[in-house]
This record gives structure tokens, C-alpha cells and sequence, in this order.
């Protein structure tokens, strides 16, 4: 187990963010401040940087390693759907720039207490806030088969969900589904066996699946896209990184929607001239090849730009 997460698009990411040096910058996804920690050394003394993350550890790491750049820094432990809360305790009304980095980090992946790998056998929990009462171990032990076989298909676009939903149902009939290793097993058993000559783990979408209910992932960043987006500067950028089609789906639609077209800007229908935002990235960003190699668990992420004009 490792301490480190590396931090993926980062040159991308802090280029994309075009930081000003007495600007308030908001990461919205501390993690081990990988990305952060090159953000607060870009800022000079009235410069801030705010970090947020739902996970005790994050924030605790995080602050001893931005100590060393700098002091100007604020860092809160909270979900980011309440960015409005969140900047509104801190007296700050707009900020220059927002990083959204989705998902999980490498250290809580690979930490076996948290039961978020298939690749070790610990409790079935995945929650990243772990003042939350809903485990993965509660959805396999709880949910119906037909929710079981909407979050499978919907959040991990899984090809056997009803077969995998439906032994699950069946097991726990006899006992609790308790670990990791016991879900691997029910998944492995309810695909046939050309599936599981496939490269890539036969549970890994199952595993997707259930992390994105117990946290509620897509509700809460379709909440929190348009309140980030209110909270920019002009000028002011928003950066997200995600790691999944559906995630990604979500973004790249509704920073569409919202972004003037191409041309001039006098010369635009009147719906148009309306717009707030300009798109930076026409097509999301992907990690180069020589990243991929170096970090293979960047090999999903894409990452989304937009600019309040
Ligand atoms: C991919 S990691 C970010 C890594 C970070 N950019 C770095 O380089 O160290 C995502 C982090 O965001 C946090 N997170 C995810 N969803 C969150 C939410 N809704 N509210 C607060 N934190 C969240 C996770 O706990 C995790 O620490």
C-alpha cells in the first residue's frame, strides 16, 4: 500500500486553469493534493488556494505536505455538493478557478480496510466519507434484484447485471455477503467462461457500480456542476477530470448547452449572445501515451474545460 496518488493530467490540468497568482482557487477533490500542491505553488501571498474532500485521511495528508509551499491555504472536510455552504462560511463569494478530479485515489483504493478493490479480500464498505451510513455490503444485502439490475446495467454498464443480481439474491438467501472476495466469487460464477478469458477484471464494473451508489456520484456532480459554475469569476475556469463514460456523458452535455458557439460574438443569435460560458476544450483531453505507461490508471480520464466569459 502506498501513501502516493499520482495526480493524472496534471500539466494539462494546471495549464487548463490558467492561474493567477493572487487568484482563490478551488479543488474540489484534495486527495493527496496532488494536483493542489502545484496550484499553491503558483499563488504568491494573496493568493488561496481551498481544498475539499469528503475523506479524513485526504484532508490530514494533504495538509502536512501544502505546509511545506506555503500557509495560504483552507482546507474542508465536506461533501462538494455543498460548495455554496462551503464558500459561503469561508466569506468568499467567487473564485478564480475550480478542479474536479472524480472518483477515488490510489491510497484509498489500495487501502484493503476500505473494500473498494476486487484484488483484495476485506468488508464490502466503499464509502469515501466514512460518516455515511450506506455500505456496498448494505446494497448487496438489501437492495431488491430489479435495483441491484438498474445500478449494475446504469452505473456499470455491466453485460450479465441480471444474472450477476440474481445469484447475488440467491446466496444471500442462505447468508450475508460480507467480503470482496465473496462478491468476485458470485460474479465469476454467474458469466460464462469465454467472459472470463477477457482482459480487464471479470468484477470490475460490478465493483465501479456499487462505488458510484454508495456515494452517490452521478447525482451529486449534476448538482454540483451548475453551483460551480455560478461561483466563477469572469475569466474563471472550471476543470474536470472524469474516469467513466457516464460521468463524462454528464459534462461534456452540459458544458455544450452552455458555451457559445464558435464566431463572433455580436454576430450570434440572440439565445446565443446570452451565454455566460466558452468552451476551452472543444474535445475533452486524453492522457498521452508516455502517461498511460507511467500511470496506468490514467488510462480513462478526459479531461473538460470551461471559461465564464
Ligand atoms: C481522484 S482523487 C483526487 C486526487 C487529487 N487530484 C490528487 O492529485 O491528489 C478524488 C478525491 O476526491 C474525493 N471526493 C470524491 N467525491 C467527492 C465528493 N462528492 N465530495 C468531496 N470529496 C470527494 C475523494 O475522497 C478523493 O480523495
Amino acid at each position: 500500500m502506498s501513501d502516493l496518488h499520482t495526480p493524472v493530467l496534471l500539466k494539462e490540468t494546471i495549464e487548463g486553469l490558467n492561474i493567477k497568482e493572487n487568484g482563490i482557487y478551488l479543488d474540489l477533490t484534495l486527495g493527496r493534493a496532488g494536483h493542489s500542491s502545484h496550484i499553491l505553488s503558483k499563488l504568491n501571498t494573496n493568493g488561496l488556494l481551498i481544498g475539499v474532500d469528503q475523506d479524513d485521511e485526504a484532508i490530514a495528508y494533504s495538509e502536512s505536505r501544502l505546509k511545506k509551499i506555503s500557509t495560504n491555504f483552507k482546507l474542508v472536510r465536506d461533501n462538494f455538493v455543498n460548495i455554496d455552504s462551503i464558500l459561503d462560511n469561508l466569506g468568499i463569494d467567487k473564485v478564480d478557478g475550480i478542479l474536479m478530479d472524480l472518483g477515488v485515489s490510489s491510497p484509498q483504493f489500495d487501502d484493503v480496510s476500505r473494500g473498494f478493490s476486487y484484488r483484495y479480500d476485506s468488508e464490502l464498505d466503499m464509502r469515501m466519507d466514512r460518516r455515511n451510513e450506506l455500505t456496498a455490503k448494505r446494497i448487496i444485502n438489501e437492495y431488491p434484484l430489479q435495483e441491484l439490475v438498474r445500478i449494475f446495467n446504469e452505473y456499470g454498464e455491466e453485460k450479465y447485471s441480471y444474472s450477476i443480481a440474481k445469484n447475488i439474491v440467491k446466496e444471500r438467501e442462505n447468508h450475508p455477503i460480507n467480503t470482496t472476495f465473496e462478491l468476485v466469487e458470485i460474479i465469476k460464477r454467474s458469466k460464462p467462461a469465454k467472459e472470463l478469458k477477457k482482459v480487464g477484471h471479470p468484477a470490475k464494473q460490478i465493483f465501479q457500480a456499487l462505488r458510484i451508489e454508495v456515494n452517490d456520484e452521478i447525482n451529486v456532480l449534476k448538482k454540483t456542476l451548475n453551483k460551480a459554475l455560478e461561483r466563477l469569476n469572469p475569466q474563471g475556469r472550471l476543470c474536470v477530470i472524469t474516469f467513466h463514460s457516464g460521468e463524462d456523458k454528464i459534462v461534456k452535455h452540459l458544458f455544450k448547452e452552455l458555451t457559445i458557439t464558435e464566431g463572433n460574438r455580436f454576430d450570434l443569435p440572440i439565445n446565443e449572445k446570452e451565454k455566460e460560458y466558452r468552451l476551452i476544450t472543444k474535445k475533452g483531453i486524453k492522457p498521452s501515451e508516455e502517461e498511460i505507461e507511467r500511470n496506468h490508471r490514467s488510462v480513462s480520464s478526459t479531461l473538460r474545460i470551461i471559461e465564464k466569459i
